[in-house]
């Protein structure tokens, strides 16, 4: 049983990791907080985040603090760290990894958290590198939807908005696709998935389609269903007529009301226009109660993953 050492992309969450990640998340929630406050006393996370985050920042930081440790860091990287004085991702790493136990990091480029821990002695956590990656949120995805599911297996997903640049939609299919999960991408015609997601999925001979609108027929059959908002942060100021071509997808309550009742609404948040707000209440279906679970797990998995990189015997 290979134990991580860090997480910097979603193909080392493998069936074995996640499964134990999942039972280690599960008992995290369960835990006494006088238990947990002793955890990690002592230990120091560095938080460096060179692009904005509430909730992947956020949730670690207080995940480390619940299990008794410290946070050193900065939420604006770009601005307050030495980079802005012209210094490289290899020797930032290289500093940080003296000073703390574990590093979790958000970087404006793809590959950007990769090179900050190839110097680092000490465990680092991918919290999203620009238009690349984003594991520990998947980690937080596939948790929810085995709590509400129990199982990751032959499952019909949406993945709904920004098929083409979401960092979170890439990963979670890599994941799900090794599950039998057949998928149906729904997003305006200039953001389709690109092209070596779509090779992954021939080559697994997945079954998935693409649609420009949500329907009926999509409705009907889905198990989960995947939104997010248009990722016009990272663009790099390119391709911003991606986001004017045809219509934004939208979730609606009508649409809801013919939807299987077991349906998970999943978001990795922030959302804007694409979740109606009437769905929120929604009888059967709470919009907003599962995207609360999303994020509780979310929370959960990342106090399993911050555990098993600290080595941490519960
Ligand atoms: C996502 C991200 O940063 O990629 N947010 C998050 O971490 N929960 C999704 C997004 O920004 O749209």
């Amino acid at each position: 049983m290979a134990l991580l050492k860090n997480l910097l992309s979603v193909d080392q969450l493998t069936d074995e990791v996640l499964m134990r990640l999942f039972a280690s998340a599960t008992s995290f929630q369960a835990m006494d907080r006088e238990r947990m406050r002793d955890l990690l006393r002592g230990r120091v996370m560095a938080s460096m985040f060179w692009q904005e985050s509430t909730r992947t920042r956020l949730s670690h930081e207080a995940a480390m603090l619940r299990m008794g440790g410290s946070v050193v860091g900065t939420e604006n990287a770009r601005a307050f760290s030495s980079v802005a004085k012209g210094e490289d991702n290899f020797d930032m790493g290289l500093a940080i990894g003296i000073y703390a136990d574990i590093i979790v990091a958000r970087h404006m480029t793809k590959g950007g958290v990769a090179e900050l821990a190839r110097d680092a002695v000490t465990p680092v956590i991918n919290g999203g590198d620009g238009p690349g990656d984003h594991p520990t949120q998947a980690l937080g995805d596939m948790l929810h939807i085995f709590q509400h599911h129990g199982t990751l297996d032959n499952l019909t997903v949406v993945m709904a908005g920004d098929c083409k640049r979401s960092r979170t939609i890439h990963p979670d299919v890599r994941i799900l696709m090794r599950h039998g999960c057949s998928f149906i991408f729904v997003s305006r015609p200039t953001l389709r998935i690109p092209d070596d997601l779509r090779a992954e999925l021939d080559a697994l001979k997945c079954k998935y389609s693409e649609q420009t609108a949500l329907n009926r027929d999509i409705m009907r059959v889905a198990d989960v269903m995947y939104m997010t908002r248009d990722q016009d942060n990272l663009t790099g100021g390119n391709g911003n007529a991606d986001y004017t071509t045809g219509d934004p997808v939208v979730l609606t309550p009508d649409l809801l009301d013919i939807a299987k009742p077991s349906l998970l609404v999943q978001h990795p948040l922030p959302r804007r226009t694409e979740i109606d707000r009437r769905c929120d209440d929604h009888e059967i279906i709470p919009v907003r109660k599962h995207l609360r679970d999303q994020m509780d797990a979310c929370f959960w998995g990342r106090h399993a993953l911050i555990a098993e990189l600290m080595r941490l015997d519960l």
